[in-house]
C-alpha cells in the first residue's frame, strides 16, 4: 500500500526511511514545496535500498499531489519547526495555513486516506484537520503520545539502568511542554510498577524530563528533533497498513471520552486499518484526571487562535 509524506524535511525523510527499512509499504511518496528537495531525498533514500535490504519504492515530487493518488495513509509534517526557547504553540500562525492546505490537497487525490498529523502545535493542528476537512474522526490521527512515550521509556531505562525493552509506559494528554501526562503510576519494569525500584522524587524527575524532551533536544540541536518523531510516525503507519490493532497514545477528537468534548487530545487508542478504531478508557485517579483536564483547557485556549 501507498504512504504519502508531505514535508521532506528531517522528520518526513526519517519517517520515509524507517517505513522503507521496515518494508511493509509498497511505496512511499514524498512531497515538498521546495523545488527538487523531495526528489533528491527520495533518490538518496532509494540508493540505500540495496544496503538496507528493502524493496519499498520511494518517489519524491515538488508540489505534485496527483502523484499521491490512492494513498492509504498521508503524513503531514509540513510547517516550520521550533527554534530553541520557542514553544510548539508559537508555530500556529504559520503552520495552521500550511496544514489546512496540505490536508485539502491530500484528500483531493486520496479521499479515503487516513491522515497522521505531526506539524506543531500538533493537538491544535489535528483539531484543525478535523474541523476543516470534515472526515470521520477515526481517520485523523495526531502523532504526539507515541513520541512522548518513547522518551518516557528512555528516561525510565536510564534511571533504572536496564534494557529499554524491560520498561513500559505511556504518555497521554497534550503534546506540549506543560500539558503532557506521563502515566508514572502505571509504568512498569517487566510488569513490576517502577515505584518498586525508584523513589517518588526520581519518578517525578523522569516525568518532568519527559515533558520537556522535545525542548531539551531543540536546545541541543538548534531545531526540532527528527529521528524519534520519524520513528514514532513509522510505528503508527505500520499499525494502520498492517492492521495491527496496536494500542498507541494518539491525539484524537474526543466526544465525551475522558470527560472532554470537541478537542483533539492524546489518549490510548487501538490503531488498525481504519485508523483510530477505538479509544481505550483508563481508570485515571483524581490527580491524573485533574492534570488531563488542565491540559485540555490549555489546548482549548490555543485552539481559539484558529478562529474556526
Ligand atoms: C518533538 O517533540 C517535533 O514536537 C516534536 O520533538
Amino acid at each position: 500500500m501507498k504512504v504519502t509524506i508531505v514535508g521532506a524535511g528531517a522528520v518526513g525523510a526519517s519517517c520515509a526511511e524507517y517505513i522503507a527499512i521496515k518494508n511493509f509499504a509498497s511505496e512511499v511518496v514524498l512531497v515538498d514545496i521546495k523545488e527538487g528537495f523531495a526528489e533528491g531525498k527520495a533518490m538518496d533514500l532509494r540508493q540505500t535500498a540495496s544496503l538496507n535490504g528493502f524493496d519499498t519504492k520511494i518517489n519524491g515530487y515538488t508540489q505534485d499531489y496527483s502523484k499521491t493518488t490512492g494513498s492509504k495513509v498521508a503524513v503531514i509534517t509540513s510547517g516550520i519547526p521550533r527554534k530553541p526557547g520557542m514553544t510548539r504553540e508559537e508555530l500556529i500562525g504559520i503552520n495552521a495555513g500550511i496544514v489546512k492546505e496540505v490536508a485539502e490537497n491530500i484528500l483531493k487525490y486520496s479521499p479515503e486516506a487516513i491522515i497522521i498529523v505531526v506539524s506543531n502545535p500538533m493537538d491544535t493542528m489535528a483539531y484543525l484537520v478535523h474541523k476543516t476537512c470534515n472526515i470521520p474522526r477515526n481517520r485523523v490521527v495526531g502523532m504526539g503520545g507515541a513520541l512522548d512515550s518513547a522518551r518516557f521509556k528512555y528516561r525510565m531505562a536510564e534511571a533504572l539502568d536496564c534494557p529499554i525493552s524491560d520498561v513500559d509506559g505511556m504518555v497521554i494528554a497534550a503534546h506540549s511542554d506543560t500539558g503532557m501526562l506521563p502515566l508514572t503510576r502505571l509504568a512498569t519494569r517487566n510488569g513490576v510498577p517502577i515505584a518498586e525500584f525508584l523513589s517518588n522524587e526520581k519518578i517525578k524527575h523522569i516525568a518532568e524530563e519527559t515533558k520537556v524532551g522535545g525542548a531539551t533536544l531543540t536546545k541541543l540541536l538548534g531545531t526540532s528533533a527528527w529521528y524519534a518523531p520519524g520513528a514514532a510516525v513509522s510505528v503508527m503507519v505500520q499499525a494502520i497498513l498492517c492492521d495491527q490493532k496496536k494500542m498507541i497514545p494518539c491525539s484524537t477528537l474526543l466526544q465525551g471520552e475522558y470527560g472532554e468534548d470537541d478537542i483533539s487530545l492524546g489518549v490510548p487508542c487501538i490503531v488498525g486499518k481504519d485508523g483510530i478504531e477505538s479509544i481505550v478508557s483508563l481508570p485515571l485517579n483524581e490527580e491524573e484526571k485533574e492534570k488531563f483536564s488542565s491540559a485540555a483547557e490549555a489546548v482549548r485556549q490555543v485552539n481559539k487562535d484558529l478562529n474556526l
